[in-house]
C-alpha cells in the first residue's frame, strides 16, 4: 500500500511494490515521481526526513538542507530590529538541498536491491520527459504563488509557459529536470552534488545573491539518527528525533494526555478539546525554547519525554480554565500558512514500512529555479529562528538553539512517524505536511486511532484542531467545531480561529490481516493504493 498526495505518484510506488520492490524502494522512487508531478512540495531542491521499520528494525534518516557555510546568525536581521523576508522568498533564502543524498542513502541501507537504483528514477524521468496532463490541482498549486514564481525568469519560463498558467487538459513536461534526474540515476547523488551539475547550481546561486557554493554542495551528507521511540496506550511509537521536532513533541503531547481518558472525555468535546489545547500549548513551547541541530545544541530529550516533565504540565493545567499563553510564552501574531510539504506512507508484504516527509517548505519553496536545471530550490532557511524571538512563516517564536550557524540544520516540525501494536508489527504510518501543525495532526490522527477505535480513513477525514502555545488561539476547521463547543472553549477563556483546513496527512493502517490505506480527502489528486 502507498499513499501520498499524486496519484501520478502513488502508481510509481504500487509498480514498485507489484514487481518485487520493498517499500523503502517504492519510497524512493515516489519522492521522485512527487518531484516531477508535484513540484510544489515533492523535490530534488528541498530536504526531509524518513522514518523506516525494516525485518524489525527501526531507523531514522536526515536529509534536511544544512545553512550554507557563508551564512550568519543576523543574516536576516533588518535595520528595524525584525526579520526581513528574504528567509522566506528567492535565492537567499536557500539551504543545502539534502534530498538527493537522502533517497540514495536509504536506498542504499534499507533497499531490497531487487531493483536497480536506476530503475527507481526511471518512472520519474519518463513523467519528465513525456509529460504528465495538467488537472486542476496541478493547475492550482502554480496559480497560489504565481506572482512569487513571476518574479524569477527561471521559475516563470518553467511553470508559467508564454506567461500564463498552463491549462488543464494540456501536457505538463519539464525535460530539463528529465536530465538531471538522468544524471542522478547513472551517476547517484556525486552526479548532483559534484560536477557540472553543482557547479550550475552555485553559478546561479552566486548570481541571484543566494549563498550556496559548490563547496556547501561537494559537503551535504545526509544522517542517520537514532530514532525517538515513546510509548502511548502501551503501543511503541517511532519517530523522527532533532534536527526535526516531531518525535520529541508528539511524545511531550502524548505523555501529559496519557493520564487523561479522552474516549471518555468524548471525541471533539469542549473537555477534550481543552486538555489537547493544553498539552500542545505546553509542549510547543518547550520545542520552541529548548530544540535545535543536535550537531550544534544539546537536546533536553529526556528532561522532555519524561514522565516528570508530563506530571508538572498537568499541573498547571486548570480543568476549566485556559492557561493564556503569556504565561508560558511570549505571544506573536498569527501566521498560519496552508500546508505546503508532502507525506509519503508505504507498507510492503513483508511488514516492512515507510513514513517519508519531504518539503520545500512553503510552495514551490523560494520560487526560484536554476536555468536549465528544471526544479525550484527550497526556502528551509525560514525555519530557523531568523531573529531569535521573532515569528517565522509558521507563527512559530523560537529561541537561540534554532539560530543560524553555518553548517547547521534548521529545526523542523516533520513527524514522519510509524505506530507499532501490541504485538510489535507495524499498525499506523503517519506524517502529515502543515508546518507547525503537522505536529498535531500526527497526534489526531494516532488519538482517533488509539483512543476513539476509529477505522484510518475517519481517522484522517475526522476534523481537526490545532494550538502552537503563540498565537493563544485554538485553531479549527470548517465545520470541525459546532457553535456550542466553540463556545463552551470560549468561555473557558480560548479564543478560536477557523483556518481553511489543518494539514494533509494520508496514512496507512493495519486492519485485520491486511491493509487500510487512507488518502487525505483535504487534498485534490491525493491517493492511497496497493498492488
Ligand atoms: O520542516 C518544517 O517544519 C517545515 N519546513 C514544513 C513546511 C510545511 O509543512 C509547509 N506547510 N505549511
Amino acid at each position: 500500500m502507498v499513499a501520498t498526495d499524486a496519484a501520478l505518484a502513488t502508481h510509481v510506488g504500487r509498480d514498485v511494490l507489484a514487481s518485487g520492490g520493498n517499500a523503502v524502494d517504492a519510497a524512493v522512487a515516489t519522492a521522485f515521481a512527487l518531484a516531477v508531478v508535484f513540484p510544489t512540495a515533492g523535490n530534488v531542491g528541498g530536504g526531509g526526513f524518513l522514518v523506516a521499520r525494516v525485518r524489525g528494525a527501526s531507523y531514522a534518516l536526515d536529509f534536511r538542507e544544512t545553512a550554507p557555510h557563508a551564512s550568519t546568525r543576523n543574516m536576516y536581521l533588518g535595520p528595524d530590529g525584525k526579520a526581513t523576508l528574504d528567509s522566506r522568498d528567492g535565492w537567499r533564502s536557500v539551504g543545502v538541498p539534502g534530498t538527493v543524498a537522502g533517497l540514495y542513502e536509504a536506498w542504499q541501507k534499507l533497499g531490497s536491491k531487487r531493483t536497480t537504483w536506476a530503475a527507481l528514477l526511471a518512472p520519474a524521468i519518463d513523467l519528465a520527459d513525456r509529460g504528465f496532463v495538467v488537472d486542476d490541482a496541478f493547475r492550482k498549486t502554480i496559480e497560489r504563488v504565481d506572482d512569487r514564481l513571476k518574479k524569477d525568469p527561471g521559475s516563470a519560463a518553467l511553470y508559467l509557459p508564454g506567461g500564463a498558467l498552463p491549462a488543464v487538459g494540456t501536457t505538463f513536461r519539464d525535460p530539463d529536470l528529465a536530465a538531471v534526474l538522468r544524471t542522478i540515476a547513472s551517476q547517484g547523488p556525486s552526479g548532483f552534488y559534484k560536477g557540472p551539475l553543482a557547479e550550475r547550481l552555485a553559478a546561479a546561486m552566486k548570481k541571484g545573491g543566494g549563498l550556496v557554493t559548490a563547496d556547501d554542495l561537494r559537503g551535504y551528507r545526509a544522517k542517520w539518527r537514532t530514532p525517538f521511540v515513546f510509548e502511548y496506550r502501551g503501543h511503541t511509537i517511532i519517530g523522527m528525533p532533532p534536527p526535526s521536532s516531531g518525535g520529541i513533541t508528539t511524545a511531550m503531547i502524548a505523555h501529559v494526555l496519557a493520564a487523561y481518558d479522552l474516549h471518555a472525555l468524548g471525541f471533539h468535546s469542549p473537555a477534550e478539546i481543552h486538555v489537547l489545547a493544553e498539552a500542545m500549548r505546553r509542549a510547543f513551547a518547550a520545542r520552541n525554547a529548548t530544540l535545535g541541530d543536535p550537531d550544534f545544541v544539546a537536546n533536553p530529550l529526556e528532561t522532555l519525554a519524561s514522565d516528570a516533565w508530563a506530571e508538572a504540565q498537568r499541573k498547571t493545567i486548570r480543568e476549566d480554565r485556559a492557561t493564556p499563553t503569556s504565561e508560558l510564552f511570549a505571544p506573536a501574531t498569527p501566521g498560519h500558512e496552508g500546508p505546503h510539504t508532502t507525506h509519503v506512507s508505504v507498507v510492503d508484504g513483508e511488514g516492512n514500512a515507510v513514513a517519508m516527509t519531504t518539503t520545500l517548505n512553503a510552495w514551490y519553496g523560494s520560487g526560484v529555479t536554476v536555468p536549465g536545471l528544471g526544479f525550484v530550490l527550497n526556502d528551509e532557511m525560514d525555519d530557523f529562528a531568523t531573529v531569535p524571538g521573532t515569528e517565522n512563516m509558521f507563527g512559530l517564536v523560537q529561541k537561540e538553539p534554532n539560530a543560524i550557524a553555518p553548517g547547521k540544520r534548521m529545526l523542523s516540525s516533520m513527524s514522519p512517524t510509524i505506530v507499532l501494536g501490541k504485538d510489535g508489527a507495524v499498525e499506523l504510518v503517519l506524517g502529515a505536511a502543515g508546518g507547525s501543525t503537522i505536529i498535531t495532526t500526527v497526534f489526531q490522527e494516532m488519538s482517533n486511532v488509539l483512543d476513539f477505535g476509529m477505522t484510518v480513513p475517519d481517522a484522517v477525514r475526522a476534523p481537526r484542531m490545532h494550538q502552537q502555545d503563540a498565537p493563544d488561539l485554538v485553531f479549527f476547521e470548517p465545520h470541525g467545531l459546532p457553535d456550542d463547543v466553540r463556545r463552551a472553549l470560549e468561555a473557558m477563556g480560548h479564543a478560536t480561529k477557523e483556518v481553511e483546513h489543518l494539514a494533509d496527512a494520508p496514512a496507512i493502517g493495519r486492519l485485520g490481516g491486511g491493509w487500510e490505506g487512507a488518502a487525505e480527502p483535504r487534498r485534490d489528486g491525493s491517493l492511497a493504493e496497493g498492488p
